[in-house]
């Protein structure tokens, strides 16, 4: 039977979780995706008027389908968390569920169950700010939208997720690593995303039998990154110094993801997997 994956954080056909559906689908996964609410109008007018088709295309030649899309603020759990000034604000009004409570009640509504659960998504307001001159505010926004996002999401997602199903994150080595840029406390938010692996692993593991790992993925020209500013030097550094001399496309994260999904991998679980080039091993430039 074929399997069905809900995927957090498509917004364009630029990011890794654009990558990730293809590879789920071309491995014959139903695709549902949540996609942030102020970015929903234009991803689905752009996908209604064939914008994307060039990228939907499958290596059968086919194209991707996405079952439904579903608007989704990851940084709310349910409609008593939202404040005032979010309800009234247009693009939020013209939708309705998008909290992750809502959406995976919607979601169960809908289909009953999923089998793969993907989290693409981060956000950091102070992102191009060093930690030290990262403000309290912006730091919790960054743990909030990049970090507790994802147990909110599996936290409603686990009771819906099929025994053998598995969940996979994009991670980023500046969590152990220092990368002077990433900064507003996504170095940190990234760490605890990276810890909660492990602990999330274990619970969802033994209450479910549902495996968590994390792609610690290379550097990719996505809308999130170009937001951060130093992209295309973290490009030229990763093709310069990491022991595979080429750009990492995002099929080999979405490659990755599905194979991590797959029954190929059931012993893996709490795992950071690297998908960089090997950049994550050098110990110094060369
Ligand atoms: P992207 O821009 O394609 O994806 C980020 C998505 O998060 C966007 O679709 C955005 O709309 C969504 N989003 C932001 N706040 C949200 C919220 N509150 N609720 C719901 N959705 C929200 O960019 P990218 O780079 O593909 O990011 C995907 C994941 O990959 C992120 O976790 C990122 O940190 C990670 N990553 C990216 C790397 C890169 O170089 N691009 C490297 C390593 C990890």
């Amino acid at each position: 039977k074929g399997k069905r994956a809900f995927i957090a954080g498509v917004a364009d056909d630029n990011g890794y979780g654009w990558a990730i559906a293809k590879a789920l689908a071309a491995a014959g996964a139903e695709i549902l995706v949540g996609t942030w609410v102020p970015a929903l109008n234009i991803f689905e007018s752009s996908l209604r008027r064939g914008k994307f088709d060039e990228s939907r295309v499958l290596p059968d030649g086919s194209l991707m389908e996405i079952t439904k899309v579903y608007p989704l603020d990851a940084v709310f759990d349910n409609p008593q968390d939202v404040p005032e000034d979010i309800k009234a604000n247009k693009r939020y009004a013209g939708s309705s569920n998008w909290t992750v409570q809502e959406v995976a009640e919607t979601v169960k509504n809908d289909f009953g169950s999923i089998d793969i659960l993907v989290h693409s998504l981060a956000n950091g307001p102070e992102v191009t700010k060093p930690l030290l001159e990262t403000s309290r505010k912006g730091y919790l926004a960054a743990l909030s939208a990049s970090s507790y996002s994802y147990i909110s999401l599996l936290k409603h997602f686990l009771p819906i997720i099929n025994p053998g199903g598995s969940s996979v994150s994009l991670t980023y080595i500046a969590s152990e690593r220092i990368i002077p840029g990433y900064g507003g406390g996504m170095s940190s938010a990234k760490a605890a995303l990276e810890s909660d692996t492990r602990v999330l692993a274990f619970e969802a593991g033994r209450k479910h039998r549902v495996r968590i790992n994390t792609i610690s993925a290379g550097p990719l020209r996505s809308r999130a990154a170009k937001a951060i500013g130093f992209i295309d030097m973290m490009i030229d550094y990763s093709i310069a110094n990491a022991p595979l001399q080429k750009e990492l496309s995002a099929e080999e994260v979405g490659n990755a993801a599905a194979f991590l999904a797959s029954p190929l991998a059931s012993a893996i679980t709490g795992a950071v997997i690297y998908v960089d080039n090997g950049l994550h091993a050098m110990g110094v430039g060369v």
